[in-house]
């Protein structure tokens, strides 16, 4: 039956015969012995099926449980019901698929703690809210692909298993690999870099990025997809800022395009952002003094510095901050100094509505200095990572986002494993 289906959404434009219908079984309703009402819902939407009394396996019916899947063959009438929806009356059932009772999840009534709905997430995304954030999720991809290639960046893919630490301070997952120690990598840093040096100029990836950090917040995960670039020949880090601005317009102006009925549905309102505020760290900080908020000359902000900043700005009519020259304290040894201002760094975060989404920088290219300032923090470089900067190094910088926090705050939804099919936090390695 199946090479006759037809989408549920091209089955409610008009009066058909002879058509194939496909999906699970939302509910049913039995009339006595010689009527019943399945609602059929697929990818498309929902369709009323309608069994009468001429339908010769009304039995099957009767052992029809919520969630199932079934194939059916019918005609699809006007509506004679309230809802004014096309019904399709049935001549034909085929059951694919019984689902088990009782279902672990309250998939629609919206009851089931987040846990349990992920250790069953392929219920939970029936519910077409949820299946909402992952359709908006992968127009995000998409967007951030069609900008980057228009943009003349290559797509390349990095090593996620690596013998070296490629992110300092972060922590790192170590594997056995065939006896000796491995890890997977917690960005792609060095080689994205490497990418730039290899003559591309200008690279992205995204892929999984893996972080050994034991953290419960509603914005962490052990592994994240990284939307990664890095860009060759810059004057200076606003060269970067510059490109993510761009990007950032260039996504919301197309999720905004391409998820009408999505964002209605999850009641979201998208504005494109014009031109981003940019400022520095100390008066970040100032503005922090301001509402009560000291921090000192070396700190780095914390999460409550950066929901102060964000509602400042908010306040101001601005979603996103740019907060530049981060103290070289807390910056690791490849972002590249001032060469006015040895405390700081060419580095900078991108705050969304108080949280941060990005963090970039114009790296140091030269392989003495880039050496001096690993040293200053105590850090032995491999052989293997000094060997990529010998040969031939352009001033470059690049960024890093996290695909997950990104739909997060576009969706302004409150813990970022919602938008992650399969999450992965300290305890959960299931399903
Ligand atoms: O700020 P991070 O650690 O920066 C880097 O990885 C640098 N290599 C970037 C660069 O090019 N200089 O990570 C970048 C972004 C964060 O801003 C955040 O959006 C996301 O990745 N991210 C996480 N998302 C979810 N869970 C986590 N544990 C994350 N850690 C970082
Ligand atoms: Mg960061």
């Amino acid at each position: 039956m199946l090479e006759k289906r037809k989408p549920i959404n091209e089955l409610l434009k008009k009066t058909q015969k002879n058509v194939v219908a496909a999906g699970w079984v939302e509910k049913v309703k039995l009339m006595g012995n010689s009527l019943a009402f399945i609602t059929l819902r697929d990818r498309t939407g929902k369709i009323q099926l309608i069994a009468k009394k001429d339908f010769k396996n009304f039995d099957l019916i009767k052992d029809l449980t919520n969630e199932s899947v079934i194939i059916v063959n019918g005609d699809v009438q006007e509506s004679k019901q309230k809802s004014g929806e096309p019904e399709l009356i049935i001549n034909e059932l085929e059951i694919s698929s019984l689902a088990y009772t009782p279902l672990p999840v309250d998939i629609f009534g919206g009851t089931t703690g987040l846990d349990k709905r992920l250790d069953h997430r392929y219920l939970d995304t029936r519910n077409p809210k949820i299946n909402a954030i992952f359709t908006i999720r992968s127009k995000i991809f998409k967007a951030a692909v069609d900008f980057f290639d228009k943009e003349g960046f290559i797509n390349i893919n990095t090593p996620k298993l690596t013998g070296m630490g490629v992110e300092s301070g972060a922590e790192l997952f170590v594997v056995d690999y065939f006896g000796r120690p491995a890890y997977l990598a917690q960005s792609p840093q060095v080689y994205k870099q490497l990418g730039v040096i290899a003559g591309f100029e200008r690279v992205y990836e995204i892929a999984p990025v893996f972080r050994a950090e034991k953290s419960h917040t509603t914005r962490h995960l052990t592994e994240f997809t990284g939307i990664d670039m890095e860009m060759g020949f810059i004057e200076s880090e606003q060269d970067v800022i510059d490109v993510i601005e761009k990007l950032f317009q260039f996504i919301i102006q197309e999720v905004n395009k391409n998820c009408k009925e999505e964002l209605k549905l999850l009641d979201v309102k998208l504005t494109i952002p014009k031109k981003m505020v940019r400022i520095n760290m100390d008066e970040a900080k100032e503005i922090l003094k301001q509402n009560k908020k000291i921090l000192k000359e070396d700190d780095d902000l914390d999460a409550e510095a950066e929901t102060i900043l964000g509602d400042y700005f908010n306040k101001k009519g601005s979603e996103f901050v740019f907060v530049c020259n981060y103290p070289w304290a807390k910056r690791p040894f490849y972002h590249m100094k001032p060469v006015d201002d040895p405390r700081g760094t060419k580095s900078f975060d991108l705050l969304w509505n108080g949280v941060e989404i990005a963090t970039g920088a114009q790296r140091e290219h030269r392989l003495e200095i880039i050496e001096k300032q690993a040293k200053e923090k105590g850090i032995k470089l491999d052989n293997v990572y000094k060997e990529i900067f010998k040969y031939g190094c352009p001033p470059h910088g690049g960024t890093g986002l996290g695909l997950d926090r990104m739909t997060q705050r576009l969706l302004k939804i409150a813990n970022v494993k919602e938008t992650v099919l399969l999450p992965r936090d300290p305890e959960r390695l299931n399903p």
